[in-house]
């Protein structure tokens, strides 16, 4: 590719925020085989694809697009530590979810939004982060069907 005049000057350059162009078309159609669906099925999607340089930065980016000052953040507790020092950075308000074996307590969900009303502040509720897959630090999976 640097080889090509064209190709890898566009390859030195500093990309878009959302990444480049031809490299989320290809992640769509991975997906697409990934899910076993035919081609062109996501392509509404691609414009909605962002590709980071990891999970850290998109879970900034996500942040900085929807919370605000003061603005409440679910997580599960316990969760990966980096993310609430981002929170903070942001101002955010955390609220810690009980998690079991199954992961984060929906239940346990339910009630701390319940509070959060009758304290009339649900508007300021932006964000519920769980780690679906081998939380950090619990290493859980949250499960398919709520148990009990
Ligand atoms: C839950 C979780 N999110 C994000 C990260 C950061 O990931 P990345 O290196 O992809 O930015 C880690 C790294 O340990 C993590 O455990």
């Amino acid at each position: 590719m640097l080889g090509d005049p064209v190709e890898g000057r566009r390859a030195l350059q500093y990309g878009t925020t959302r990444g480049d162009v031809k490299l989320r078309k290809a992640l769509i159609r991975l997906l697409e085989k990934t899910e076993g669906v035919a081609p062109g099925s996501f392509d509404e999607a691609q414009h909605r694809l962002v590709v980071t340089t990891g999970s850290q930065q998109l879970l900034y980016l996500v942040t900085e697009a929807l919370v605000d000052p003061g603005d409440i953040v679910l997580v599960e507790s316990p969760t990966y530590f980096v993310y609430l020092g981002l929170l903070k950075t942001f101002g955010a308000r955390a609220v810690g979810i009980e998690t079991d074996d199954d992961g984060l307590r929906p239940d346990r969900l339910e009630d701390a939004l319940a509070e959060i009303d009758a304290r009339g502040e649900l508007d300021r509720v932006k964000l519920i982060y769980t780690i679906s897959e081998h939380s950090n630090p619990s290493g859980l999976s949250l499960a398919e069907e709520p148990s009990g």
